[in-house]
């Protein structure tokens, strides 16, 4: 049978992958395939057990190098599966090292392309993500877009493939999970109950690979007037160990620090958080979605409707400013939330996303 070929190989991908792959096709099957870029149990394996995603078709273990070395070996190896193959469709998602191979190698290997996640912009080209983001869309044929304003963009910026308006996958599959993630027995591993602590998350290069701008949250985080929950992302860890601030902020008294968490913990640890701060994307949106209140560490987000909707604060690295709207944040009363169920449309994202992913390749091979 015909193959639609997915490229994933970090965190936020297999989230946002899980209910596409889920989908039926009519005359096709998916071809899933694992760049490897993330490798380990906690960043990687977790999540394909917890979405019950299936094991990908092909594992191409491009482990860490740097990104010029790690995007070449990525696009040399999904030649060899496209070669063995020969997908009718190639789809990427968001914007990391794996979706700008994956797009580049759709490109040389003249398979057309789709992009979930297309037309977001922080207007901030030094972001290797924001680069990311704009090639892969030059390059698609179909554009994914989550809603009007990353449809309007595309439109701005003259791309040549066809805009999709089809919703946001990951609001899908942390709707999904909610009754899992309301449960407070995933909290008892952190000696936490509800609303009790914040949740912290930073990996971004901008935040985490500036020594001064790193220590500056860390001290920030000190002075917030709850218990800090931080599940340190690996980037992070070896940061923190080289800039000499890791026994500083793993022995303060207000700050308890755990590994990467798997998906519905962090959702657990989300959705019953007095607030959030954090500089991931993906956070930013789940916690809109449970109408949890989160101060950004970011000048911009590509998340625009969280800020616009209320509840989702952009403190970039400015102390006062993060204290303020932490401060702000938490005295938010937790029995006011309404979870913004109207963000997961009918049909589901994933579900229009399928649709039209068959509909491309049909296209291809009549043509
Ligand atoms: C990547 C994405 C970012 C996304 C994030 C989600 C790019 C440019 N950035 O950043 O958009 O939001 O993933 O998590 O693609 N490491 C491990 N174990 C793993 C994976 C990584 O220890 O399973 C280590 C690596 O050795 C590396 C570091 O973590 O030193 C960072 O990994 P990397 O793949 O460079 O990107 P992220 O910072 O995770």
């Amino acid at each position: 049978m015909d193959k639609i070929m997915l490229v994933v190989g970090a965190r936020p991908q297999f989230i946002k992958a899980a209910p596409v792959v889920e989908q039926e096709l009519d005359g096709y099957e998916w071809l899933l395939v694992h760049t490897g870029q993330h490798y380990d149990y906690r960043m990687s394996r977790v999540f394909f057990e917890e979405l019950s995603i299936p094991t990908p078709d092909r594992q191409l273990e491009v482990g860490p190098m740097a990104p010029a070395p790690q995007v070449a070996k990525m696009i040399e190896r999904l030649w060899e599966v496209v070669q063995e193959d020969k997908p009718a469709v190639c789809a990427v998602f968001g914007d990391t090292n794996s979706t700008l191979a994956g797009a580049l190698a759709a490109d040389l290997a003249g398979i057309p392309l789709a992009h979930v996640e297309a037309g977001l912009r922080s207007g901030d080209m030094k972001m290797p993500e924001e680069r990311n983001r704009v090639i892969t869309d030059r390059l698609s044929d179909v554009l994914f877009v989550p809603h009007k304003r990353a449809a309007d963009t595309l439109k701005t910026e003259n791309v040549a493939g066809k805009i999709i308006e089809v919703g946001d996958t990951m609001y899908e599959t942390a709707l999904k999970a909610m009754p899992l993630a309301e449960d407070v027995k995933r909290l008892s591993p952190f000696g936490m109950e509800r609303g009790e602590y914040v949740l912290v998350t930073c990996h971004r290069q901008a935040t985490v690979d500036d020594a001064g701008e790193l220590g500056k949250v860390v001290e920030t985080l000190f002075d917030i007037p709850l218990t800090v929950v931080f599940p340190v992302h690996p980037r992070t860890e070896k940061r923190l160990h080289e800039f000499g601030l890791w026994d500083r902020w793993a022995e303060h008294e207000n700050v308890t620090i755990t590994e990467p968490t798997g998906y519905i913990t962090t959702l657990a640890l989300i959705y019953n958080a007095a607030a959030v701060i954090t500089d991931s994307g993906g956070i930013q949106r789940e916690a809109y979605l449970y109408d949890v209140p989160t101060v950004t560490l970011r000048d911009v987000t590509e998340w625009t409707e969280t800020v616009d909707g209320g509840g989702n604060v952009l403190a970039g690295s400015d102390p006062k400013a993060i204290k303020s709207a932490v401060q702000k944040a938490i005295d938010r009363p937790i029995y006011d939330r309404r979870v913004r169920r109207e963000l997961v449309g009918d049909p589901k994202p994933s579900k229009r996303i399928a649709d039209a992913l068959g509909k491309l390749a049909s296209q291809q091979r009549s043509d």
